[in-house]
């Protein structure tokens, strides 16, 4: 499967909020990857509920809304109505995972499962057929333009493995320092969906850096 392309809009310029998005509309990105914070599972917060409407009503690509949040059960009907496509809950937030998995389902939209690096892959191997889309932290969550974790690697080959016997449809994110560096590497170990936030949004001509990520064999 070609790899997808999901820039993050927590590197956008949010004085100027429209005119990225609008960008990210005419470039090659696949997805719009959405970070939502609660200043309590990770010690930043972003944005909620009024900016993703407004990105809404301007984005015509899929909503990927990456929930780095406590007790996400609470919210999710409401990212559903708030147009998301796909909703990621982190492992670590979620005692009911695959209640909330469901849950997530029923609302209409695809149901993802984020790693923070110190979770092991082997966690989700008795959901991971009611997945679809697995994200790995390659980063602690919580902050844009952080470094890459280099035992990334290892937890791609992992789910790659899972996915093989169990899902083979299954999406493959990875999500933090992701850059023209590391994403070749990236995708041969397993990663079928790119997020990245900086390289894109700092980068001179980021419709040119998305263009660059997407065209990598
Ligand atoms: C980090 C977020 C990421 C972040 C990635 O907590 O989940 O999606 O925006 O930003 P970069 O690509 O700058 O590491
Ligand atoms: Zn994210």
């Amino acid at each position: 499967m070609a790899h997808l392309i999901a820039p993050s809009i927590l590197a956008a310029d949010f004085g100027n909020l429209q005119r990225d998005v609008e960008m990210l509309n005419a470039s090659q990105a696949d997805w719009i990857h959405v970070d939502v914070m609660d200043g309590a599972f990770v010690p930043n917060i972003s944005f909620g509920f009024p900016v993703l409407n407004a990105v809404n009503k301007i984005a015509t690509k899929p909503l990927d809304v990456h929930l780095m949040i406590e007790d996400p059960d609470r919210y999710i009907k409401a990212f559903a109505e708030a147009g998301a496509h796909n909703i990621t809950v982190h492992y670590e937030a979620c005692p009911n995972l695959h209640r909330t998995i469901q849950y997530i389902k029923e609302q209409g939209c695809t149901a993802g499962v984020a790693l923070n690096p110190h979770s092991r892959v082997d966690l989700l191997r008795d959901v991971v057929t009611d997945l679809d889309l697995v994200l790995i932290m390659s980063v602690n969550p919580g902050f844009g333009g952080q470094k890459f974790i280099e035992n990334t690697y290892n937890k791609l080959h992992d789910i790659r493995s899972i996915s093989a016997l169990s899902n083979p449809k299954l999406l493959i994110e990875v999500d933090g320092g992701v850059d023209m560096n590391n994403a070749n590497k990236l995708i041969n170990a397993g990663a079928n969906l790119l997020v990245a936030g900086s390289s894109v949004f700092s980068s001179a001509n980021p419709t040119d850096a998305i263009a660059q990520l997407k065209s990598i064999k």
